[in-house]
């Protein structure tokens, strides 16, 4: 039996993005991981620690949830576990498949979808959307269109929670995408169609962005 490539990702999101294509990666990546040929670098196996912290003190009470990016679905059902109604979505059919056949009991909808082109119907219709690194995970040309579909999401008197690797903390001489940083004031830029921005932090000792917008 081989290996699994620790750096699989590397060479797919090349091949990828030299075809154009910023997503299609993912979902390949997520296959050979399926057949025990690459690792996904970023599976855990448990929820993100900073948004542990966030949820316990954010009950859902109901309310409509939207996790961008929800890969296995430890994010989703973390928060649908503090009360929210959660919808957890990611270009990559196989992870949504994966997600659903981990929680079988779950309430969370898994779907497949894409950021850069959402159903019509999620457009100002949760409150709360949580993105964490996944932008970051697509080059920079698709970044302002990513944040103008994020924004979008978020219904009036609804919270969207961002996380991303700050650039600030980052040597770029030696740096490796993907991902690829976020600067404070492309964070900033999030504030748009009438989202605020309500904080804007760090986590990890400065290693990413933590901001919270309000609508
Ligand atoms: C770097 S992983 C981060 C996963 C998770 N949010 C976390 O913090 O561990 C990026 C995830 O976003 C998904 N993704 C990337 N681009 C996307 C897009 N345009 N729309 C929806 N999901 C996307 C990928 O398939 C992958 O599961």
């Amino acid at each position: 039996m081989s290996t699994p490539d620790p750096i699989a990702d590397r060479a797919l999101s090349r091949a990828s993005l030299a075809d154009g294509n910023p997503t299609g990666w993912f979902d390949q990546l997520y296959t050979a991981a399926e057949r025990g040929e690459a690792v996904v670098p970023w599976t855990r196996g448990k929820p993100q620690a900073d948004l542990v912290t966030w949820a316990a003190e954010h009950p859902g009470e109901g309310r409509r949830a939207l996790v961008v990016g929800s890969a296995l679905g430890d994010d989703p059902e973390l928060l649908s576990a503090a009360g929210w109604a959660v919808t957890g979505f990611d270009v990559a059919p196989t992870a949504v498949k994966a997600a659903r056949a981990r929680f079988p009991e779950s309430t969370v909808d898994y779907v497949v979808a894409d950021l850069l082109k959402p159903p019509g119907e999620w457009h100002h219709a949760f409150d709360l959307v949580v993105e964490i690194m996944n932008i970051q995970a697509m080059p920079c040309d698709f970044r302002p269109a990513a944040l103008t579909s994020l924004a979008g999401l978020v219904a009036p008197g609804g919270t969207l929670v961002v996380s991303e690797v700050a650039e600030e903390s980052t040597d770029v001489e030696t740096w490796v995408s993907p991902p690829w940083p976020f600067s404070r004031a492309e964070i900033e830029s999030i504030a748009q169609d009438g989202l605020r921005l309500a904080d804007l932090g760090t986590v990890r000792d400065g290693a990413r962005h933590w901001a919270t917008f309000t609508r």
